[in-house]
């Protein structure tokens, strides 16, 4: 981990600081914290990490903040971003195609940007399974596409590379962090995105679209809805109950795999 990463991961622990404060995670004796004491509080920036051996390393960031009785202090522990430590399986989603979009757009009454000659934002893009074939297929077009995780993001600039692609470019970003200086986009996708990250992080990326969409531009955000995503919630809770505990990431997956197994195995015949 390069102290720039290490920086990222002391910026992105202290984001969600204010929030872990308020939800009265990071104190024990359950006091709440006002935004004044927050604002007083100094990070002490001051961060160990710990290598395990084929894992992407976790983070420490001490925190000290001033509060009624004094300053307090608070270690904050990050996990390593699961999408570096475990691939997550890209592919090509037709309904974000910028002909797909368009067409949607069209039969709405609107005049969408031309497809040939368009620039194209994904958020969250992963290892560019997506993008890439776009612009493979559109050369006239440009398309730009960032992640929070490096590893995919990494794999999918060798994957350009090799295809000698020159209208694409992918790069690691935090959706907080994503601004005017990308300039603006006749459509912009975030597939897999909202209905994974906080809060703050959905805010950004609607400030974000209102921001830097262009006029007659197309912005395609899919989430999980009720009461179809209960069929996803509940697998998800049956995992994370199968996993508890588990810190390595790619345990904890064949753990939740493995609760899910049991499950099924387990199930009456009647009932399968
Ligand atoms: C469920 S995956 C979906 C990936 C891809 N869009 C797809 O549909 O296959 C969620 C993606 O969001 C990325 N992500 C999570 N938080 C992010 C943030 N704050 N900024 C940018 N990307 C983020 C993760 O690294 C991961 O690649």
């Amino acid at each position: 981990m390069t102290s720039a990463e290490l920086r990222g991961a002391i910026d992105r622990a202290l984001a969600e600081v204010p929030r872990r404060l308020a939800s009265g995670e990071l104190d024990g004796s359950g006091r709440f914290y006002t935004d004044e004491e927050l604002a007083a509080g100094a990070a002490t920036g001051k961060l160990q990490k710990k290598e395990k051996s084929g894992a992407a390393p976790t983070a420490w960031c001490a925190l000290r903040w001033r509060g009624s009785r004094g300053f307090r202090r608070k270690t904050l522990k990050t996990r390593p971003n699961p999408y570096d430590a475990v691939a997550y399986p890209g592919m090509p989603n037709a309904g974000t195609h910028p002909d797909n979009l368009a067409a949607m757009a069209t039969l709405h009454g609107l005049t969408p940007p031309p497809v040939e000659r368009c620039r194209v934002l994904e958020i969250a893009c992963g290892n560019g399974s997506n993008l890439i074939p776009m612009a493979y297929a559109i050369p006239t077009s440009e398309f730009v596409g960032f992640d929070l995780a490096r590893l995919p993001v990494e794999r999918g600039q060798r994957r350009i590379a090799e295809l000698g692609l020159k209208n694409v470019r992918l790069f690691q970003m935090d959706m907080l962090e994503a601004g005017a200086d990308l300039g603006r986009f006749d459509y912009i996708i975030a597939h897999g995105f909202y209905a994974w990250v906080p809060e703050p992080v959905r805010e950004r990326l609607l400030a974000f679209c209102s921001e830097q969409l262009a006029g007659n531009g197309v912005a395609f955000i899919s989430y999980n809805a009720m009461p179809g995503g209960h069929l996803r919630s509940m697998m998800r809770g049956m995992m994370l109950f199968g996993s508890k505990g588990i810190e390595d990431p790619e345990q904890e997956v064949a753990e939740g795999l493995n609760f899910l197994r049991l499950v099924v195995e387990t199930l009456p015949e009647s009932d399968v």
